[in-house]
């Protein structure tokens, strides 16, 4: 995607993060330059968004200048330096709290990192720039990709995941998100409920070694909280079986399999 200013003027690494000062990592310049350069890198943000949104046939951006300044979420950018520069790729992430259930049907309180928007132009897709974007995330976040929480995956990303990672078998869940065989692995289980933390991938993210690790504090299932993503504290019915998922939210795994 091209802008009515210079991209190499802006960026120096082909893939760039962000974070809620719209910055690059580094940035030196007087006050209006930090202006100017976040105000680009806003307009850069908006643009992509709405290029991303189009794509999935949403409607409203996920990813915006605004937004970004307003959360503590991680947006990498995979920069075309060829001419003036042209923005090509965006991957949005972020840790959120989740209810999840595993395999058992056992409820967890999780905070995993989740990918919240990934969108390579239409131009350049299926070129192996999506690839090089998502590496460089996993890399940065020290995590595996069956790791991840994926919000509301597209049929092109499912397809990306099970090409390059394997990641086919989906644990269904009663939001919007999806998580894969393997999630689980490395986190505690908890007769039923569970609080199983992730922070260390935040504070990788922001530089600062971990001074709690992610499976060291356990809490009960926050009852509040379960109310509030329309969950059941309770997975289990009387029989002992895990309730029926509703059937859109399934749907991504039907196709998939
Ligand atoms: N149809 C089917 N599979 C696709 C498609 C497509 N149109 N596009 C990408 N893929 C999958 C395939 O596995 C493909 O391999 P193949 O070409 O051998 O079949 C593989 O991805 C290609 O890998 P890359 O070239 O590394 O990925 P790309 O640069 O195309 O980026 C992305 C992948 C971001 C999913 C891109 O296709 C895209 O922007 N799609 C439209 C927006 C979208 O669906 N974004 C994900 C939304 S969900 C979310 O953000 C949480």
């Amino acid at each position: 995607m091209e802008f009515p200013f210079t991209i190499n003027n802006l960026f120096k690494e082909k893939i760039v993060k962000l974070k809620y000062d719209l910055l690059p990592n580094g940035f030196r310049g007087e006050r209006r330059d930090m202006i100017d350069c976040a105000s680009k890198i806003s307009q850069i943000l908006d643009d992509m968004g709405r290029a991303s949104a189009i794509a999935q046939g949403l409607n409203k951006p996920i990813t915006s200048g605004e937004r970004l300044r307003n959360s503590e979420h991680l947006v990498y950018l995979l920069i075309d330096p060829e001419g003036k520069g042209t923005v090509v790729g965006l991957l949005k992430v972020g840790s959120k709290n989740l209810y999840v259930y595993d395999h058992t049907g056992a409820h967890h309180e999780v905070k995993p990192l989740c990918v919240l928007d990934f969108y390579v132009h239409e131009s350049k897709q299926r070129m192996g720039l999506g690839k090089i974007l998502y590496e460089h995330m996993l890399k940065e976040a020290n995590v595996l990709p069956q790791d991840l929480a994926i919000d509301k995956p597209s049929e092109n990303f499912l397809a990306f995941l099970f090409k390059y990672y394997g990641l086919e078998h989906i644990i269904p869940q009663s939001n919007n998100y999806v998580v894969f065989d393997g999630f689980f692995a490395d986190r505690p289980v908890m007769n039923g409920s569970a609080k199983v933390q992730s922070d260390h991938v935040k504070d990788t993210f922001d530089g600062i070694p971990p001074t709690v690790g992610r499976h060291s504090a356990f809490k009960p299932v926050s009852t509040m909280g379960a109310i509030l993503q329309n969950v059941s504290v309770n997975p289990y019915q009387n029989d002992g079986t895990v309730p029926r998922i509703a059937p859109d939210i399934i749907r991504p795994v039907m196709k998939l399999k």
